[in-house]
Formats: C-alpha cells, sequence, structure tokens
C-alpha cells in the first residue's frame, strides 16, 4: 500500500469492538480522519459520531458519501447482512467486511452446514427443518443432550443446549411454532452436541487469502464457572493456549483452508473477518459455526496484541492485496474483562451515572460497550454490557490482574462482573486464580 495513502475511515456500530476498532484507526499511521456512527459514549470522546442506525443502509451509505469517507470498517453482522457492504461498493467506497451473500455465512446457520457437510469440513451432523410435526418425529429418536438452532439471526439466542426431551421440545415449539425469533426461526437445525473446549479462531479473508488471527477464548456465559444463561461474551483472554502449535496446524489444514476455499468455489468473495467457532473434541476439532466479522470481546484481546498495523490488514483485505502484509504480533498477553449491568442478558437498568478513573495504566484500556453522553456530557449506562477493560502483561496473570484493576477503578450502580475470566488457563498453567 501506498504510503501516500491517508485514509477518512467510517467505523460502524457502538459496541466495545467498535471503540476497538476506533482506537486503532486513530493509531494508524494510514488514518488522517476517523467517525462513527452510530457510536458510544467512550467513541464520541475520541471522535465525532453520526445518530444513523447500523441497519438502515440507505442513510448510513449516505453519510459515508456526504462524509468525504473512504474506507468503512463494518462492526456488527446485521448491517452486513443487509446488504451494506454491497451498498457503499456500489458508491464507491471500499469497506472492510463481507457483501451480503458472504453475510449469509453466519446469517443462515443452514446455508453453512451444508456447505460445511458437502466440502467435508469437520462439524456437528444435524438435520433441517420447517414443520413442527416432523421435527418433534426427529426428536423423539434422537439422543440428548442435542443442540436446537434458529437458522437465522437472533442476536446469540438461538441455540439452546437441550439436556432433556422437554427442553429440546420447548426449543422446537419456540422457534417452528411461537416464533420467537420470527422470520429467524422458520427453519431450525437440530444438531448432535460436540463435546470439548471452545476456542474462536479469527480469520481476515481477502478471496482465497487469508492470514489467521491469534486465538482467543470467550466467556459466554453469564456467570462464573460457566454458569447461568448465553450472552455475547463477559470477557476474552488471549492466546488461547488450548490451541498448541500441533493443532493449529489441523485447524488450518482441515477447517481454514477447506472453508475459506468452499467459500470462494461457491462464488462469493468474501473480504472481512471469517470468525470460526470451534470446538475441539476427541475426534479433534470440529465447527461450531461462523460469524462473519469480529468478535465481541474477542476483538478486545485480539487488536491490542497485533504488532501489524490493523487498518494495514484490514484495508489490504478490501483491497485484494492481504499476500503484501505480513502479520506480526506481540508476545504479550491479552485480557478482557466485561463489566455489564446486573441482569444482563435480562432486563437491566440504564441510564446510571459511571464515575471513570481519570487515566488508565500503560498497556490498559477502558473500551466503552453500552455506554453514551448525556446532554451534560456525563459517561451514562445504555447497554447490557457497558465496558471491556482490558490490559495487556508478560503473562496471562499479569494481564488479568490488571484488567481487574480497571474494573476495581469503574464504578456504576449496577455494575456487574465475572470474576473468573482466565481461570481455565490460568489453573492449567499452575497459577491461583
Ligand atoms: P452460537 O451463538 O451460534 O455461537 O452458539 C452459541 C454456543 O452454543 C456455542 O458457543 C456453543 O457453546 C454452543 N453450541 C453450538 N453448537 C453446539 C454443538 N453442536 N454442540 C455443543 N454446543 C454447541
Ligand atoms: N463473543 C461472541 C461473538 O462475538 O459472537
Amino acid at each position: 500500500m501506498s504510503s501516500a495513502t491517508s485514509l477518512k475511515v467510517l467505523v460502524v456500530g457502538s459496541g466495545g469492538r467498535e471503540h476497538t476498532l476506533v482506537a486503532a484507526c486513530l493509531a494508524s499511521p494510514l488514518v488522517g480522519e476517523v467517525i462513527a456512527a452510530p457510536g458510544n459514549g467512550g467513541i464520541a470522546a475520541v471522535c465525532p459520531c453520526f445518530p444513523v442506525s447500523v441497519d438502515d443502509v440507505i442513510g448510513m451509505t449516505e453519510l459515508a458519501r456526504r462524509e468525504g469517507v473512504n474506507f468503512v470498517v463494518v462492526g456488527p453482522e446485521v448491517p452486513l447482512s443487509l446488504g451494506l457492504v454491497d451498498s457503499l461498493l456500489e458508491a464507491g467506497i471500499p469497506a472492510f467486511g463481507p457483501k451480503a451473500d458472504g453475510a449469509r455465512l453466519e446469517a443462515s446457520k443452514i446455508f453453512t452446514k451444508r456447505l460445511l457437510l458437502e466440502n467435508k469440513i469437520p462439524t456437528a451432523l444435524a438435520a433441517e427443518f420447517d414443520r413442527l410435526d416432523a421435527a418433534l418425529d426427529y426428536l423423539g429418536t434422537a439422543a440428548l443432550p442435542i443442540v436446537i438452532k434458529a437458522d437465522g439471526l437472533a442476536a446469540g439466542k438461538g441455540v439452546v443446549v437441550a439436556t432433556s426431551a422437554e427442553e429440546a421440545e420447548a426449543a422446537v415449539r419456540s422457534m417452528l411454532e411461537n416464533k420467537l425469533f420470527g422470520e429467524s426461526g422458520d427453519r431450525v437445525l437440530i444438531e448432535e452436541c460436540l463435546v470439548g473446549e471452545e476456542t474462536s479462531i479469527h480469520l481476515v479473508v481477502s478471496g482465497r487469502d487469508f492470514v489467521v488471527l491469534p486465538t482467543s477464548q470467550d466467556h459466554k456465559r453469564a456467570g462464573e464457572n460457566d454458569t447461568g444463561p448465553n450472552t455475547g461474551g463477559m470477557g476474552a483472554y488471549s492466546p488461547a493456549e488450548v490451541v498448541d502449535d500441533a493443532l493449529m496446524r489441523r485447524i488450518v489444514s482441515e477447517i481454514a483452508r477447506p472453508s475459506v476455499d468452499a467459500i470462494a468455489a461457491a462464488g462469493i468473495d468474501f473480504r472481512g473477518v471469517l470468525y470460526i467457532g470451534i470446538m475441539i473434541t476427541r475426534d479433534g476439532p470440529k465447527v461450531l459455526e461462523f460469524n462473519t466479522r469480529f468478535g465481541d470481546p474477542e476483538t478486545q484481546v485480539l487488536v491490542p496484541r497485533l504488532a501489524t498495523d490493523p487498518v494495514a490488514l484490514m484495508h489490504a483485505a478490501a483491497l485484494g492485496t492481504l499476500s503484501s502484509v505480513p502479520l506480526e504480533v506481540k508476545p504479550d498477553y491479552a485480557c478482557c474483562v466485561v463489566l455489564a449491568a446486573a441482569g444482563y442478558p435480562g432486563a437491566y437498568a440504564r441510564g446510571e451515572v459511571v464515575e471513570l478513573p481519570p487515566s488508565v495504566g500503560p498497556d490498559e484500556f477502558l473500551f466503552h460497550a453500552g455506554t453514551r453522553l448525556d446532554d451534560s456530557g456525563r459517561v451514562v449506562t445504555a447497554g447490557g454490557r457497558v465496558f471491556g477493560a482490558t490490559a495487556l502483561g508478560s503473562t496471562l496473570a499479569e494481564a488479568t490482574r490488571k484488567a481487574y484493576g480497571v474494573c476495581d477503578r469503574v464504578k456504576f450502580a449496577s455494575k456487574f462482573l465475572r470474576r473468573d475470566i482466565g481461570a481455565r488457563q490460568l489453573r492449567r498453567d499452575g497459577q491461583p486464580s
């Protein structure tokens, strides 16, 4: 890429992932200016934010055009699946993120399951249903536990791991009969339950080229020791050492390479992040699912660990020149602890005034997620996941200690966090957790 490039970047989204991406853009020598839409309280403190909703494809394209943006980074899955990147490209504005055809890999679990099975990429065996009676008949013959998945986007709530016949039937009925997820549940997958440890593998993909970002592990359950309901993610760390070099070679040769090739062979010119959720089973790594964007909170631990400019990677992927950017990763460990509002992922309070530390230490980051600035410029809570307190350290124990130090210095009435982020790996390392 030419060193003369001066990008004006629009970051689309309002979460901790987007605050992390905005920070990376501001630090990039390739970037002259950054704007965001709609942004959050932390993003608004560092760049102009515009009140355009992420699902307003026309409004977002118009904003990019009006503001003279020459590169757009799309955070969440919904605008991708609605065709925001298609619309931006039609307007001549390069963007990082797949077009709607690629975003289907996240927006339809059935589409992805077929692609995986047809290409013999390891994944859970599954059957698809659009009729309640057929789905219930099938459940009558299936072993427990069993996994029920709504086909479409369901904000992370469309997967039920049922341990009893009653729970499995209730899940199928909620989707096919009661339309809990609307059209997203018009079709369901019923699939075998995989057992093992999970890991998130993020690839930056550009056609048939890809680079593998560092490994990470999310903590999806709301409660400590992986109890309670599934959330968008309560914390993450990187690297996930459960993926050693030999396992990574298997993941690349058995999953990543064949997946990228299968996607290209399906006629999809994918330019963005392919986030592969993987279960490490006794029979080897298997795909749980694809997401077509950066994970949140995984981004908060991945991006700070990159020695390569993340904007250089994303821009090259968008332009089709990814192989010209070598990936370099810092040796540091990273930990991100999500500060949520008590009650999340159910009902929770909003509008609470936040007391922030005046500053954070070197290699510490307080990424905002569900925050906004009120009329008098104070930061108030505005979402279930409110902050991602993040730190780098030379060991995971140090990164974790620093991240929790940041957590303790942020105050709001309903603050809620898990105290065991990274604990599983720390126990493996023989560290107290
Ligand atoms: P998703 O929101 O689609 O990423 O799935 C949510 C979670 O459901 C995953 O992170 C896994 O913990 C779990 N899950 C999905 N599919 C399976 C499966 N076949 N076996 C066991 N757990 C699964
Ligand atoms: N942390 C899970 C996700 O981004 O889907």
